[in-house]
């Protein structure tokens, strides 16, 4: 029998996520090159203060089958060019694993994308729980105009692959317009094959 685990006690502050994590994980301008539309915008925000973008703070559970990882991420309000402030976004490397996002703070959207291409949304703002279901790709962008916190909660063997979101992108990408948040198709995309 594996060994005996402990309980765990974590405090969320709504309006600022995980109170006292055991890893903060940010990412700043610097950390998303090639990942929005618009590159001479970002180049421009590195070469001003390169703004943090996200900050994902986590607690230490094991990844292993059968335990349940958690974490809040803040995305930052702000925009690189006309596209809002995001996560970079992954699929899990157990591809058949689910996760849950459940919203506490700001308002932005759930954006989920397949590998066929297949793309859906869900507007996320405080009470909104987005159920990701396998096999989805996620990411997440603020289109409020103050920070946008979640709660995930995902299988602890699930697993994080940058890979393929780094090489192909998302199919579409949320942009400003009107002062209004739009889903565009992204020129970047390239659809993963096989
Ligand atoms: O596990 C998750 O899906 C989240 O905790 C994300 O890791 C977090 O929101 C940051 O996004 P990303 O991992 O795509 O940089
Ligand atoms: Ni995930």
């Amino acid at each position: 029998m594996e060994e005996l685990m402990e309980p765990v006690r974590t405090l969320i502050d709504f309006k600022k996520g995980v109170v006292n994590p055991d890893r903060i994980i940010e990412r700043r301008a610097s950390d998303m090159q090639g990942m929005y539309s618009d590159d001479l915008a970002l180049e421009k925000l590195l070469s001003q203060d390169n703004p943090l973008i996200y900050q994902v703070r986590e607690i230490n559970i094991p990844k292993k089958s059968g335990h349940i990882i958690y974490s809040t991420t803040i995305i930052y309000p702000g925009k690189v060019g006309k596209e809002y402030f995001m996560t970079k976004g992954h699929f899990h490397t157990r591809e058949d694993t689910a996760e849950i996002y459940f919203c506490l703070e700001g308002e932005g959207y759930l954006l989920m994308q397949t590998k066929q291409g297949k793309v859906s949304t869900i507007h996320m703002r405080p009470g909104v729980l987005g159920y990701i279901p396998p096999y989805w790709g996620h990411r997440t962008i603020n289109t409020g105009k103050k920070e946008f916190i979640f709660l995930a909660l995902f299988p602890g063997d699930a697993g994080h692959n940058y890979e393929v979101v780094e090489k192909h992108g998302f199919a579409q990408i949320m942009i400003e317009e009107n002062g209004k948040p739009i889903l565009k198709d992204n020129p970047k995309y390239t659809p993963v094959s096989g």
